[in-house]
């Protein structure tokens, strides 16, 4: 399948692995990339600008297609160290980096000088319009059903898809919620150049997260992801537990007056426990409503593969056919 995300980031199908923290490692991204797709190593996930350039460094041996960073624009007071992180991509000689959370303005003539491809990840389409009049090269349209931060808009990519390609020049990826062909084809039909996916690829063979994790996506239905931190204007889509059944009840009790110190020993330090050591109950972590539609946990070239053949039966045949 040729589109201009392929053709962009001279890949062959257009499917992109989005940046995970504590998932989206050198071995997933290769795996990702090895398969034809695009991953996306996890920035803020190397703890310094050193390992970043140590991960890049492992993921290259790993593969020789393109592979991208994911950089997400906190909104931290004591922000990490992004100009270190962006010497190390460009060091590193990746030419594709994700940006998600705040505008990636400030790092653009940087990374635009280094040749690299912007994708911005982002929830509305007046963030999309942003993004593309600052210079980013695509876009990420993260749909309401998305896991990890979908905003405060709550438009679903039924929506907010076809909205996107009314108004947007640059070619976008249709991102939340997609883990089937069916779905794949739908969001092309919908304007999208390819898609982007998290929580499917956490259910994969090559994902570098514990067992426990794979296994609660697949046995997950589409009603057991809940909403956390609206209060806060932070909003986390996360598979529910017992630990975010508490967190939901203090959240309810302060209403508008909770605080980042009320929700921090609920989402806090969280990822590490439950990644690698799969602790699945310390605390909220980011799923999306797609885990009711993972039943396997296969190889990333065994998924990829897949979604292209069947979404070129979809296309050939089944919409084909009812003309
Ligand atoms: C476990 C997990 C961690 C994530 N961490 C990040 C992150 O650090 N930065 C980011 O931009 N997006 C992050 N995301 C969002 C994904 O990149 C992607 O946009 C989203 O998962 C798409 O929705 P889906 O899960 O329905 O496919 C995360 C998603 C998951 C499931």
């Amino acid at each position: 399948m040729k589109t201009k995300i392929t053709e962009m980031f001279g890949i062959q199908h257009p499917i992109i692995q989005g940046g995970m923290h504590y998932v989206g490692y050198a071995e997933l991204a290769a795996a990702v990339s090895n398969a034809g797709g695009l991953g996306i190593i996890t920035g803020l996930t190397q703890r310094t600008a050193a390992d970043l350039a140590n991960e890049i460094a492992k993921c290259k041996k790993l593969t020789d297609k393109p592979f991208g960073v994911n950089l997400t624009f906190l909104p931290v007071v004591d922000a990490p160290d992004y100009p270190g992180y962006i010497k190390a991509i460009i060091e590193g000689g990746v030419k594709i980096v994700e940006t998600a959370g705040r505008s990636p303005e400030k790092y653009m003539p940087e990374l635009k000088a280094a040749g690299i491809k912007i994708i911005h990840k982002c929830t509305s389409v007046r963030h999309a319009l942003k993004a593309e009049k600052i210079g980013c090269d695509a876009v990420s349209v993260d749909g309401f059903e998305c896991g990890g931060h979908p905003g405060e808009d709550d438009i679903p990519n039924m929506i907010l898809l076809p909205r996107a390609f009314q108004d947007l020049k640059i070619p976008f990826v249709a991102s939340g919620g997609i883990g089937t062909a069916s779905q794949f084809v739908a969001a092309l039909a919908m304007g999208a150049e390819g898609i982007n996916m998290g929580t499917r690829f956490v259910a994969t063979k090559e994902a570098p997260v514990h067992q426990n994790v794979k296994d609660a996506i697949v046995k997950a239905s589409e009603l057991d992801t809940r909403l956390v931190m609206r209060g806060l204007r932070n909003t986390e889509r996360v598979l529910n537990n017992s630990t975010v059944e508490k967190l939901m009840v203090i959240e309810a009790e302060k209403g508008k007056d909770v605080t980042f110190e009320d929700v921090a020993p609920y989402v806090a330090g969280v990822y590490g426990k439950v990644m690698k050591n799969g602790e699945l109950e310390a605390g909220a972590w980011s799923c999306g409503m797609v885990a009711g539609l993972i039943n396997d946990i296969p190889t990333c070239k065994e998924l990829i593969d897949r979604l292209m053949t069947e979404a070129e039966d979809i296309i050939k045949n089944r919409l084909n056919k009812m003309l």
